[in-house]
């Protein structure tokens, strides 16, 4: 055959909000061959700020290639038979840069960032006849007024940073979430880089229609956002354009999805009503609802889950959004000390039979999904004088589990047919027990996916069908195995008590911002 050991190869990027990687797939089978890992540093300038170098994240993605093809050669594979390479990111994180010099304009700022809430005040006056709807661009987006999502960002930039407002008027700014902004550099950046994102990047900068998968003038004109610093909006799997430098110089990129869509397409819940959640930093629950935008009335996204071919329809999805999961763990390991490593929170969690009364709300960015609460603040309540560590520590998982259970919750009501399966990818599926309490909390069964990095799949996956070379054709058949299905041990009354506690614990975490 005309490609080494390894057969044909695909890439995929997957630059997330903790840390960046590249994962080498075989082409065909889907089986990973190599990965390299680089964390990536978040800095906090002010309480509730999150930011990180736009640099930075180009660094850690092109070490992360370096090396992984690096181990390619090292295991007598060649670099050659990468036939294409797929992006995917942590999503609504917000990047300025001067399309002449490349320069970035500010720091970008990360989704979980806090300082809009002012801007958010600010926008809600305008919304007419003085209702203050949250939900008044719904229609239009599918997402409520929220600091989380990229046009409030943007509006923010722009209102608050004078290299950026004169950049906009000039002409010379370019706007792109992590995707856009790691595309245009490897395609050449200010020498002939492409200025693209897809349709599920768009979908969460509050910018994009979410019907004509266009940027919308009403939404432009509302967070006064010029045309000229949006990227083009194309599908999720075609040729963006081609890698101009280094190790992989010449690969055409040619899948897109933000992360949580592309765990979607990697964990091959491609049918409608399938779901998966992933657990990272946050934790996201996506519901395939096909064709069909479902408006929830229960605080869920409405977002665009994939459009595999620019000839192709979209397919759509409802999202729960939990703004902390692993990144609660991440708080007891760094600010507190209580755990050495997540990986640690396992044996200490077990040490406690059950949480006792413990429940603790990690309501650190405020909360998202189905609340969108941004006054809330994290509480932990309930401590008795038996409440050790691992207590702590097993509370810290089961608001993970809670919250993907107030999100179960609200998509039943908002589709009608109640969820089966709950399809698990991302790093806290490695803690059987948290498994275990997800299944003992939602009362279904919970599979866990046997190519653990589901994220980075779904985008080699979009690339590798763009090319014609990955899995067949989009859609085709790819049948992954479940590595382990946890089964719920609990009865339905014993759950619903445990989680009136966490509902009694939500309403305490509520009217912190002062
Ligand atoms: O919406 C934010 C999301 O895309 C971040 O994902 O994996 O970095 O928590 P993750």
């Amino acid at each position: 055959s005309e490609y080494g050991k390894f057969g044909p190869l695909v890439g995929a990027i997957d630059e997330g909000t903790s840390s960046a990687r590249f994962i080498l797939f075989k082409a065909n089978s889907c089986e990973v061959v190599v990965s390299h890992q680089e964390v990536l540093e978040q800095h906090f300038p002010q309480e509730g700020w999150v930011e990180q170098d736009p640099c930075a994240i180009l660094e850690v993605v092109t070490t992360c290639v370096a090396r992984a093809v690096e181990q390619l050669v090292a295991l007598g594979g060649n670099p050659k038979d990468i036939i294409a390479v797929g992006v995917t990111n942590q999503r609504e994180t917000t990047i300025v840069w001067d399309k002449y010099t490349g320069k970035p304009l500010h720091n970008a700022i990360v989704w979980l960032d806090m300082r809009t809430s002012s801007t958010i005040d600010k926008l809600l006056d305008l919304v007419p006849n003085k209702t203050r709807n949250k939900n008044y661009l719904k229609p239009l987006c599918g997402l409520p007024m929220s600091p989380y999502f990229s046009a409030v960002k943007l509006r923010w930039l722009s209102d608050n940073v004078d290299a950026v407002k004169q950049a906009m008027k000039r002409g010379s700014c370019c706007f792109g979430t992590v995707d856009t902004w790691i595309i245009w550099n490897l395609t050449g950046g200010p020498n002939g880089g492409k200025h693209v994102t897809d349709v599920t990047n768009a979908s969460r900068t509050m910018l994009m229609n979410i019907e004509t998968l266009s940027w919308d003038p009403l939404l432009m004109k509302f967070f006064e956002v010029p045309k000229s610093v949006l990227p083009e909006i194309k599908s999720s799997s075609e040729v963006y354009g081609h890698i101009a430098a280094g190790p992989l110089k010449g690969v055409p990129i040619s899948g897109c999805l933000g992360d949580q869509q592309a765990a979607l397409v990697g964990q091959m819940c491609l049918q409608k009503g399938q779901a998966k959640a992933t657990y990272g930093t946050g934790c996201f629950v996506l519901y395939n609802t096909g064709d069909v935008r479902v408006t929830s009335s229960r605080g869920l996204l409405t977002t665009v889950a994939y459009q595999l071919g620019a000839q192709s329809p979209p397919c759509y999805a409802l999202e729960g959004s939990v703004a902390v999961a692993g990144a609660a763990l991440s708080w007891l390991k760094d600010n507190i000390g209580l755990i050495a490593s997540a990986k640690e929170s396992e044996a200490l969690a077990e040490r406690a039979t059950e949480s006792g009364s413990v429940v603790f709300v990690p309501a650190f960015s405020g909360l998202y999904a189905p609340y969108w609460r941004q006054d809330a603040r994290g509480v932990i309540c309930g401590i008795t004088e038996d409440t050790n560590e691992s207590h702590i520590v097993r509370a810290a998982l089961e608001a993970v589990c809670y919250q993907v259970r107030d999100i179960l919750d609200a998509m039943n009501e908002d589709c009608g047919i109640p969820l089966q399966i709950l399809k698990v990818d991302g790093g806290m599926t490695s803690n059987a027990l948290a498994m275990q309490l997800q299944a003992d909390l939602v009362g279904i069964d919970v599979w866990q996916a046997a190519v653990s990095e589901s994220t980075a799949l779904g985008a080699a996956l979009a690339a590798g069908w763009a090319v014609g070379g990955a899995g067949g054709v989009p859609g085709a058949e790819l049948v992954l195995p479940a590595a382990r299905v946890y089964r719920p041990r609990t009865a339905a009354d014993e759950r619903d008590l445990r989680y009136r506690h966490w509902k009694m614990a939500v309403e305490r975490s509520l009217g912190w911002e002062l």
